[in-house]
This record gives C-alpha cells, sequence and structure tokens, in this order.
C-alpha cells in the first residue's frame, strides 16, 4: 500500500491501493470512534460500489446507511444539501458520527460540505472514485456547491480524517471521465514534475495508473501543504486554469468538460510565454502532443479576445490584474501578474 501523509492543520493519510474499497471498515475503524456512519454517493457510483461500502462497514461494527443522489454536476446544489441534512438527522446521526463521500468530485465536494456544516461541522472520510476526485479534489480540504450566479461559490474549507484510493474503482469509469483526469495529471507533470510528464510520454498512463496517482497527489499535498488556504503556492495548480475556465463559461459549462477546456488553456498560455521569450521553446508543441495522446483537445475556435473578456470578468481577476501561471520549462512554473488590458495581447 502506498501512503501520502499530509499534515494540515488536522492530519490525515490518503491511502493507495488496488482493492482498498473493500477494507472500507477496518480502515475507517483505525481513525474514527463514529457509531454511525452515512455513505453518500451518486446514482452511478452507488449502483457500483455502494453495497461493497456498506457491507465493508457493516462487518467492522459500524451502523452504516447510504444516501443516493441523481450523478451530475446540476445536482451539485444548496437543495441536495438540504437533502443531506435530512436524511442525517432522520438517521440520528450525533457530532461523534461520520460522513463517507464515494464517488468522483461532485459527490466530495457535496458530502464534504454537508459534512462540514451539519451539527457545525463533523468528520468525513473520502474515498474518490473519478481520476479527477483521486489526483485532484479529494485532497486539500476545499468543500461546496455551485449556485445560479456561478461554480462553487458557496463552500468551506473541510480536511477529511482519511483519503482512501482505489485505482481498480477506475476500470469502471468512462474513457470520457478517464481523459477529463488526465487533463490534470498533465498539469502536474508541466508545473512541478518533469520526470512524471516524461512517464506520460513513454507509457500508457493507464497500465501504472497506481504509481501516477501516488505521483500526482503527492505533489498536490505538498503544495497544499505549505499553502493550506490558498494565497501564494497553490496558484501554480491553476496552470491552464485561467483561459480553460472562460472556455467552459462560453460553452455553459457543456461543450468542453473540465479537463478538456484546462488542456487547450495549458497549449495556449505555453504558447503565449514562448511568444513572450518566457518560456522555454517546444514547451506548448510537447504539451500538445502529449495531451492529444490522451485525447484532449489542444486549440479552440472561440477568439482570443472573447477568451480574454470573459476572463476580465472572472472571480480570479482582481484589482485590474489576472494572476497567470506559465512555465519557466516543462515541470517548472511562476506566476506572472498580469493587467487585465494586456491580457488579449498576451495570450494572442
Ligand atoms: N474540491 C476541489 O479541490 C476540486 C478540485 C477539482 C474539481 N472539483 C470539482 O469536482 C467536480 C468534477 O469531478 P468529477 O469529474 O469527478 O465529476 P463527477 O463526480 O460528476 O464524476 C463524473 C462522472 O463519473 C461518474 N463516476 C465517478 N466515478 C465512477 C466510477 N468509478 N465508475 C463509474 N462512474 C463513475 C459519476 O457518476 C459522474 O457521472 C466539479 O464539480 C468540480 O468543481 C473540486
Ligand atoms: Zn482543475
Amino acid at each position: 500500500m502506498r501512503k501520502v501523509s499530509v499534515n494540515t492543520n488536522v492530519p490525515y493519510d490518503i491511502l493507495i491501493e488496488r482493492g482498498l474499497i473493500k477494507k472500507t471498515g477496518e480502515l475507517i475503524k483505525s481513525v474514527s470512534s463514529a457509531a454511525k456512519v452515512c455513505v453518500i454517493t451518486d446514482s452511478n457510483v452507488g449502483a457500483i460500489y455502494g453495497e461493497t461500502v456498506i457491507d465493508s462497514l457493516r462487518q467492522s461494527g459500524f451502523d452504516a446507511a447510504l444516501f443516493t443522489f441523481e450523478a451530475g454536476e446540476k445536482n451539485k446544489r444548496l437543495d441536495t444539501i438540504s437533502a443531506m441534512y435530512s436524511y442525517m438527522a432522520d438517521f440520528n446521526m450525533s457530532r461523534k458520527d461520520l460522513v463517507v463521500a464515494l464517488g468522483g468530485g461532485v459527490t466530495g465536494d457535496m458530502a464534504g460540505f454537508a459534512a462540514a456544516t451539519y451539527m457545525r461541522g463533523i468528520n468525513f472520510v473520502q474515498i474518490p472514485t473519478s481520476l479527477l476526485a483521486q489526483v485532484d479534489s479529494s485532497v486539500g480540504g476545499k468543500t461546496g456547491v455551485d449556485i445560479d450566479q456561478g461554480k462553487n461559490l458557496v463552500g468551506a474549507f473541510h480536511q477529511p480524517i482519511l483519503v482512501i484510493i482505489d485505482p481498480d474503482t477506475l476500470d469502471t469509469l468512462s474513457d470520457y471521465y478517464l481523459s477529463d483526469g488526465m487533463g490534470e495529471v498533465i498539469k502536474y507533470g508541466c508545473i512541478k514534475d518533469k520526470k512524471l510528464f516524461v512517464t506520460l510520454e513513454n507509457n500508457n498512463a493507464y497500465d501504472i495508473i497506481e504509481e501516477i496517482v501516488f505521483t500526482c497527489v503527492s505533489i498536490k499535498r505538498d503544495v497544499v501543504e505549505r499553502d493550506e488556504k490558498e494565497s501564494g503556492e497553490r496558484m501554480l495548480l491553476n496552470f491552464g486554469h485561467t483561459l480553460g475556465h472562460s472556455l467552459e463559461k462560453i460553452y455553459n459549462f457543456e461543450g468542453l468538460s473540465h479537463g478538456q477546456a484546462v488542456a487547450v488553456g495549458m497549449v495556449m498560455i505555453t504558447q503565449a510565454g514562448e511568444k513572450a521569450g518566457l518560456t522555454e521553446k517546444d514547451s506548448s508543441e510537447r504539451i500538445k502532443v502529449l495531451c492529444e495522446k490522451y485525447d484532449l483537445p489542444t486549440s479552440d475556435t472561440a477568439s482570443v479576445k472573447e477568451i480574454a473578456d470573459i476572463c476580465s470578468s472572472d472571480k480570479k481577476a482582481s484589482n485590474g490584474s489576472v494572476n497567470l501561471v506559465l512555465l519557466k520549462r516543462i515541470g517548472e512554473s511562476f506566476i506572472k501578474p498580469t493587467e487585465l488590458g494586456k491580457l488579449e495581447e498576451f495570450i494572442s
């Protein structure tokens, strides 16, 4: 078993091993004295893994119940959280009891937020089952929901007490979401780890996914530990995201998946960095080829003006400037504050 220990204000471990989900009960027993466990999952993941997790918890002596919501980002909203609160209260959960998030990033964000707020905060455990959730959203303690005015606008920082990653769960994830998660995996190689980038170039990531997940989680752990509440270094994780987020918005979060948009954003911003003489030549071409290898798009028909305009109204933009994440070279990144008025020219 691989283990990544996270030393945030409440320290916890991330455990990675094939088949680990079957040991959920004993793993949780070793970190929690809860009597009741509410497993929160979505309709897709619950149908495949719900019973395994509940059985394992019951075998370890927990009083376990399963709350299922309809899968999809459109349900990542307060109505669903409200239904969770009622379910947990009807299940007579106390402050000592536990929430388990079983699913992708949507499930993790919502179950984490419900745990952060139910009775002013109870413990929770993440069992991420999508590639994106395993390498990104389950680490770092950000939880929350979308509101009509924007994505992830309401939330809380709440660290899990344990993260259980079973790479075997990826066997049932669709190719679309596997590829989507690879956008973030490639990002880690770009910003922090040339060796990872080269490994992705020379191998089929899916054949060595356990090692890849471990590497990505370790990188995110390092960054989050140094910058728990997102002020400095954590911004580097936004590589490809500033332009990517604009693209997602242009298509109303329906045309491009998050990982696809990030892929286009990474290539665009690195091309701009090369043009400005800030990034080693040919970096963007290598990122492009790698993204294509994992079925991710690398360009888009939206105009540079449109992208820059949306970016200017984005929440990450403040005081008339935006913090662009650029590469010095593959594996090395830095932040370049850029005036919004100069953004279009910079990326054109
Ligand atoms: N908290 C953070 O730091 C953070 C970071 C990045 C993204 N996010 C959030 O994560 C969400 C996206 O996560 P996501 O892509 O995992 O979305 P998701 O949770 O909707 O999962 C994607 C799809 O895959 C299905 N699925 C998940 N695991 C499966 C499995 N093992 N087998 C079969 N089907 C499976 C889900 O049912 C869903 O249909 C967004 O809401 C985003 O805001 C949060
Ligand atoms: Zn992302």
